[in-house]
């Protein structure tokens, strides 16, 4: 969009994964705290984002307050001591008549919560689809993004429809990422109520590579690395496909509590860096046989990132061809173990592995 902001995928935390509507300010406070010293700022993490349920009342005039029982020393204040740590902050708002935890939504409010947020020091607006009745998408969209750009300050705009409208089709120029799925769940796969496992997710992502760029990214929804409810093969899986993806990396775990293995899946810079990487071309599956994959994703030094996907039970050997990546076979190109942090030498043609369960091998090639 015109606002300039997410050249590259945004990168943060958020809520809601964990803390569904049991959010505080103790809790934000602590995750900044965690993320500006645990390593995870220095890896790209910036933005703190308090999903759904922030919320107080409307005052006489109609301006939104935050929820003081659960936010004693408001948001301004919250905001304050976000930045003062080089952090960035976020809130959440509807654009329907209520959010979907049944707080006030901001349809007929657009202007005035927009005005709230720059007041409060907000840099990045999540903005879901409750309680939205015949509303149009488009239309609630742009309106929120031209009241954001009327405030005066640069507001990343976060669009959360569900992929309802095919926000691909009109979004790039109104938000900065829209959600192109339902929501994720913490589960290997499939579809589970409202929503999917990760596998089921990354599928519906997939396809719309050719409508993500800088400053407009699909959003195949939050991390749910460290939540669980997966082994940290599958979640080191999950990771990789949303870096492939050029997906908006927002963590979605108690990352003041989290275990080593939690901690080096998302501080792996090296798969930080293909997410990140300047060309912001999404990657996609060139090959599948079965439930084996190979995922290809340019990168801006002429190379590739290559992710060796097996969504089996059982294990197996997969084989990137050089021709898959539209590259000749009789180009050499250094490749580099995303995972295990090893140089594997220059190999030309192709390059083979074996692929455990549920997991992957991520390489990088360099010419
Ligand atoms: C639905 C969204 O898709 C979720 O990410 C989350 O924001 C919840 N609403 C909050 O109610």
């Amino acid at each position: 969009t015109a606002n300039g902001l997410a050249q590259t995928p945004p990168m943060g935390w958020n809520s809601w994964n964990r803390f569904a509507c049991k959010v505080d300010e103790a809790t934000i406070r602590a995750t900044a705290d965690a993320i500006a010293s645990n390593g995870m700022q220095a890896a790209g993490y910036r933005y703190i984002v308090i999903d759904d349920c922030w919320h107080g009342t409307r005052d006489a005039n109609g301006f939104i307050t935050e929820d003081r029982a659960r936010f004693p020393g408001g948001l301004k204040a919250l905001s304050d001591y976000v930045h003062a740590k080089g952090l960035k902050f976020g809130i959440y708002s509807d654009a329907g008549t209520k959010t979907c935890g049944g707080r006030p939504g901001s349809q007929g409010h657009e202007y005035q919560d927009a005005l709230q947020y720059a007041r409060w020091g907000v840099d990045y607006l999540k903005y879901d689809w409750c309680s939205t009745g015949v509303r149009n998408a488009e239309e609630a969209y742009a309106l929120m993004s031209d009241a954001l750009r009327a405030s005066g300050r640069a507001i990343l705009f976060s669009m959360c429809e569900w992929g309802n409208s095919k926000p691909w089709l009109w979004a790039s120029k109104i938000g900065n990422m829209w959600r192109t799925t339902g929501d994720i769940t913490d589960k290997w796969t499939g579809h589970h109520g409202y929503s999917w496992g990760v596998t089921s997710i990354a599928d519906m992502n997939e396809p719309l590579w050719p409508y993500a760029g800088p400053g407009h990214w699909n959003d195949p929804d939050m991390l749910e690395v460290g939540n669980g409810g997966m082994t940290d093969t599958e979640y080191r899986s999950h990771f990789s496909l949303w870096a492939m993806m050029a997906a908006p990396l927002i963590a979605g775990n108690d990352v003041v509590a989290m275990d080593a293995a939690t901690r080096a899946i998302l501080l792996n810079t090296d798969v930080i860096a293909v997410d990140q990487d300047a060309l912001g071309i999404q990657g996609h599956r060139v090959w599948k046989d079965g439930d084996r994959e190979v995922w290809s994703k340019p990168l801006s030094d002429g190379g590739r990132a290559l992710l060796l996907f097996n969504r089996g039970d059982a294990p197996a050997t997969i084989t990137a061809d050089w021709a898959m990546l539209g590259l000749p076979r009789s180009v050499r190109l250094q490749v580099r173990d995303l995972w295990t942090h090893r140089e594997l030498g220059r190999r030309s043609g192709r390059y083979q592995a074996a692929v455990p369960p549920h997991g992957v091998v991520m390489l990088r090639l360099k010419p």
